[in-house]
């Protein structure tokens, strides 16, 4: 039902358990509803509270694994945070077939971030360009005095870039460039950028306004790369058919999107399962594909001299492992363990590596048959769910609708209905 208001005064203050049967209250919620959307929470319990406010409960997600990964030489165990069928089987589907060629190899950047500092107000924005690199050793001493242990760790400040935007009035823009190591980072670079600005007013006689850092973190990118064997994926045929649809992404915006939203399917569920921020890894990415001034393809598909073929992926990788959801959440927290992680830098490696695989299989897939046989087979248990099959009545109604090809909710309740009956 809609309600009359959404304005509850102090509602923050209340526990995650009054403000469950508050809402009930004013939506209308049934005791049944309440109950099972309560049951559905209680295992994140009292930390559901402490990651954001509000809260009433826990969305809960499918955790499963990634098989046949080997990354940089080594075989790895991936966890992946989906609601999306298809997207883990694809992963382990394409990563079986560049096995024989040694998995997928990456490389990384150093882990540095960006922190920006708009100055306005100013009528000689290149002489107070001039005077902030005038004081970079300062700005290092201000940086690295913000977060000692960082530094301990062999992180901190690393180098200062300063632009000026061509606007009217222009708009100066200093970057600070901060090697974050094993965290994301986002906090440590805030915390810089907010100190620093006193200091810039001063030395360029300009207003300090936005103090925040950059989700474009192409000072931190990681790729990765992998050998598929002609043989492996079906023939030459199949080959060339992925490179051609390789080219159509990047030379299409309408199709980039869609390619790279597959690529995503796989980074973000990784992203998701470490704890890690889905939104800036995800900012990243875009604009990342985007930096010629043409959206265009995160991967390139190629032919080596034997006539295999070769994927690549290039992106931002802001995440980390220590801070935020990462430590808390029991979920990340396994994560880390079943992927053995004990850099930002392997954990970066595999979630460049499942989005390259994740690409090859939806390219191989679309290239060939087309998606929808695969997919379908796999909705098919959603589609029997959101029909109310419970239990074994799940496999059959789903097996029952893909031998039909019909996998559509109202064919299965049809269906559910004949099975219960008899
Ligand atoms: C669906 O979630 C993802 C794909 O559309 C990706 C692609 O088209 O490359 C299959």
């Amino acid at each position: 039902m809609p309600v009359n208001t959404s304005r509850i005064s102090g509602f923050h203050k209340l526990s995650r358990l009054e403000r469950l049967a508050k809402i009930a209250d004013l939506t209308g919620l049934s005791k049944e509803e309440k109950a099972a959307f309560s049951a559905a929470s209680a295992p994140l319990g009292e930390t559901a509270d402490h990651l954001c406010e509000n809260v009433i409960g826990t969305m809960n997600i499918p955790f499963g694994i990634a098989t046949n990964l080997i990354i940089d030489g080594e075989d790895v165990l991936v966890p992946m945070a989906t609601e999306e069928s298809s997207v883990i089987a694809a992963v382990c589907n394409g990563a079986r077939q560049c096995r024989d060629t040694g998995g997928i190899f990456t490389s990384k950047d150093e882990n540095c971030m960006i922190g920006q500092i708009q100055i306005s107000g100013l009528e000689n924005p290149f002489a107070a360009r001039a005077a902030l690199f005038e004081n970079i050793s300062e700005i290092k001493t201000i940086c690295d005095e913000c977060d000692t242990l960082l530094v301990q760790l062999g992180g901190g400040f690393r180098d200062l870039e300063v632009r000026v935007l061509d606007t009217n009035p222009p708009i100066v823009v200093a970057h600070i460039i901060v090697d974050c190591r094993d965290a994301m980072g986002a906090n440590t670079v805030n915390t810089m950028v907010e100190k620093l600005a006193d200091k810039v007013e001063q030395w360029t006689g300009g207003k300090v306004e936005l103090r925040i850092l950059s989700n474009l973190a192409d000072r931190r990118l990681v790729r990765a790369r992998a050998t598929f064997p002609a043989s492996t994926i079906g023939g030459a045929k199949t080959r060339d058919a992925i490179i051609r649809a390789g080219r159509f992404a990047v030379a299409d915006p309408y199709r980039a999107t869609t390619h790279n939203k597959g690529i995503m399917n796989g980074i973000s569920a990784v992203v998701l399962a470490s704890g890690n921020d889905t939104r800036a890894v995800e900012a990243g990415a875009h604009a990342y594909a985007a930096r010629s001034g043409q959206y265009s393809a995160l991967t390139r598909w190629e032919k080596d001299n034997e006539g295999n073929l070769t994927g690549t992926l290039e992106l931002p990788m802001p995440i980390g492992i220590v801070g935020g959801a990462t430590r808390v959440h029991p979920s990340a927290q396994m994560a880390m363990k079943i992927m053995n992680i004990s850099s930002a830098d392997r954990l970066a490696s595999i979630i460049a590596a499942v989005g390259l695989v994740q690409n090859f299989s939806a390219l191989k897939a679309l290239a060939t048959e087309g998606i929808q046989r695969g997919h379908m087979s796999l909705h098919a248990n959603n589609v029997a769910l959101a029909a109310g099959a419970v239990g074994a009545e799940i496999e059959i109604l789903a097996i029952k609708m893909v031998e039909a090809k019909n996998v559509r909710v109202e064919f299965a309740e049809q269906i559910l209905v004949e099975m219960r009956n008899g």
